[in-house]
């Protein structure tokens, strides 16, 4: 029989101690120790034990098996690939309220009056709750199959019993529990034996497992970081509270590209899918305004347009503020000491804001040029040329760098009514109804708002 032994786990990273401390050395985190008791997970002598021999095949298997299931939405059925895997698990991590468990219910609710068998097993909501949610999506007649349950036993035990699902919905594994286990439901240890024995179900009766994580304060899903390694594939839904949109963001996907987006906007009647998101990011083009530019941005294989606002204000402190909202704060440390050492535009006796419009992230360097045009249109109050589009990323000696899919850039901005576009020398360009102005140096976009005079001083009262 396997002994019991205590120890001691770090929440956050799973690491484990023989004795309590304050600090997890391994990730710095304070108070995350706890007591746990765990089995022993590997008993003595595995290396002179009688293993089964493993069957080797070629690369070439038959991989028919995968036929991917679509979930009906589109934006969701992008983002993981082009559908669901059978036999594959998916973990989601988000913000409490941000829309994962009603996403969730919309896939399984529309895949079930597909004809798909899905399966909905909540630990966090009575069924009447779901019931009330899905009636208000208008899903409450798909037949879905629907339970709440927290332990992990009876779980297996029904899903082997009865049919297999095409699709398991577990909300959350933090609410999990497993019974042989000696800790509270969304340890680490509960967390990543209730994973693994999921995962292992999955692969073994062929169904796609979606599960829910939490994240911590610092946005990362909680629980060992192994969970995220031991999944085919991690989401995140993201987004502001005080805006409409969602964005859900593939950071690892084993059966398809990563970085990939789905922009989702939460209505009374649930999440729809934006299918032109650029017109989200983008405020009203009528009148020019100084301090804003529209960056021509990728994520993953989709072109997105933002809208990029700097201001630049003076400051009576010796320290004066920094803050950006959507961006790189270091990124934008990098393109103030080009601007101040390359193109003699001092900034630092001013206040620099700097916000992606929209609440979105932007995570480009392809987005220097815009930041540099937005801050330098702001000191100068001059506006960008009008309906252009900017992008470019900025080297250390100010010398403007091209970036990559330049084509599919320049085509969601003609596609949206843009005239122009401030791109870096020497890009490939396919768009005969965009007027091109390539730059080569940083000091030509300070040039195009200062009227000639790259040298000119900007300091603070
Ligand atoms: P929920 O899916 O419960 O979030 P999570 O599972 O990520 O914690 O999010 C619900 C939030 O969305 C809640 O604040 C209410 C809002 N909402 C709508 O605005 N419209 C709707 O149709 C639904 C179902 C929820
Ligand atoms: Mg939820």
């Amino acid at each position: 029989m396997a002994r019991i032994t205590e120890q001691y786990s770090c929440q956050t990273c799973s690491s484990s101690y023989r004795k309590w401390q304050g600090k997890c050395d391994t990730c710095g985190e304070w108070n995350s120790i706890v007591e746990e008791a765990v089995k022993d997970a590997v008993p003595k002598g595995l290396s002179t034990g009688k293993g089964r021999k493993i069957e080797f095949t070629s690369l070439d298997t038959d991989t028919s098996v995968h036929v991917r299931h679509l979930c009906g939405i589109a934006e969701l059925d992008l983002v993981l690939g082009g559908g669901f895997v059978p036999g594959s698990s998916i973990l989601i991590g988000g913000d409490p309220g941000i829309g994962k468990s009603t996403i969730l219910l919309q896939a399984v609710g529309i895949m079930a009056k597909r004809g798909h068998r899905c399966t909905y097993i909540s630990g966090e909501e009575a069924t009447q709750q779901i019931s009330m949610r899905a009636r208000r999506l208008g899903l409450a007649d798909s037949p879905v199959l629907l339970a709440a349950a927290n332990s992990l036993r009876d779980i297996i035990t029904s899903i082997e019993k009865a049919q297999a699902p095409d699709l398991l919905i577990i909300d959350s594994i933090q609410t999990m529990y497993a019974d042989n286990i000696e800790s509270a439901p969304g340890s680490v240890s509960q967390v990543r034996a209730c994973s693994q024995e999921l995962i292992r179900l999955a692969k073994k009766v062929g169904c796609a497992l979606m599960l829910v994580g939490h994240v911590t304060k610092d946005g990362q899903i909680a629980g060992p970081r192994v969970l995220e390694h031991m999944v085919d594939t991690v989401l995140y839904f993201e987004g502001d509270r005080g805006h409409q949109f969602r964005i859900l963001r593939a950071v690892k996907n084993r059966f398809g590209a990563t970085d990939e987006i789905g922009v989702f906007e939460m209505t009374d009647k649930g999440l729809s899918e934006v299918s032109n998101p650029s017109s989200l990011f983008l405020s009203n083009q009528d009148r020019e305004i100084s301090g804003a530019s529209v960056f021509a941005g990728m994520e993953g294989t989709r072109p997105l347009l933002v809208e990029i606002q700097g201001l630049v204000a003076p400051s009576q402190q010796a320290t004066p503020r920094r803050a950006v909202v959507g961006w790189d704060s270091s990124r934008l440390a990098m393109i103030l000491a080009v601007l101040d050492s390359r193109c003699g535009l001092s900034l630092s006796g001013m206040e620099v804001y700097l916000n992606v419009a929209g609440g979105l992230r932007v995570q480009e360097p392809a987005a220097d040029l815009a930041v540099a045009a937005a801050l330098v249109s702001s000191i100068s109050d001059i506006p960008v040329p009008e309906n252009s589009i900017i992008f470019g990323e900025i080297g250390l000696s100010g010398e403007v760098r091209a970036v990559g899919q330049t084509d599919a850039r320049l085509k969601e901005a003609a596609k949206l009514g843009f005239t122009a576009a401030i791109i870096p020398k020497g890009s490939k360009v396919n768009e005969p109804t965009l007027k091109i102005i390539e730059v080569e140096h940083l000091s030509e976009i300070v040039r195009l708002f200062t009227g000639n005079k790259p040298d000119q001083q900007v300091q603070g009262s």
